[in-house]
């Protein structure tokens, strides 16, 4: 009996310390997934980079929120390509407007 629990005892704590460890490596539910998630099935990084990495083609994003509102990266996203603009960025245009919400206000907010 006595036996058992010190063979038993350590190997129950290490089960623990694994599972505890397990549990702690699951990401936090990020509030802006859902975003990040369309920036990466829209392709945006294809051109632009935003934080960490991305292409160069492409104004860089992530400071984007320093010179345009919300509501202005929505605007581009809704309206582009204008008269003038370059025709390298795909036309958007058709994203709901929930998407263009999330996307902007996610962009606007990295900075
Ligand atoms: C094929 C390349 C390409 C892709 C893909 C692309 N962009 Fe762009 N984007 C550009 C280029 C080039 C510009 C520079 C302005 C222009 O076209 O006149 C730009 C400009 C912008 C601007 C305005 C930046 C500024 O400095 O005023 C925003 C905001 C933007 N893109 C957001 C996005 C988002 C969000 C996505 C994904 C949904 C995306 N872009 C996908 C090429 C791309």
């Amino acid at each position: 009996m006595k036996y058992t629990s010190t063979f038993f005892l350590p190997l129950l704590l290490c089960g623990t310390v694994v599972l505890a460890a397990l549990v702690n490596a699951a990401p936090p539910p990020a509030p802006d997934d859902s975003a990040s998630q369309l920036i990466e099935s829209l392709g945006c990084r294809g051109c632009h980079r935003i934080q960490d990495f991305g292409g160069s083609q492409a104004p860089d994003l992530t400071a984007i929120g320093t010179r345009l509102t919300t509501a202005e990266i929505a605007e581009w996203l809704m309206t582009h390509p204008r008269p003038g603009d370059s025709q390298m960025m795909p036309s958007y245009s058709t994203l709901s407007a929930e998407d263009i919400d999330k996307l902007s206000s996610y962009l606007y907010n990295l900075r």
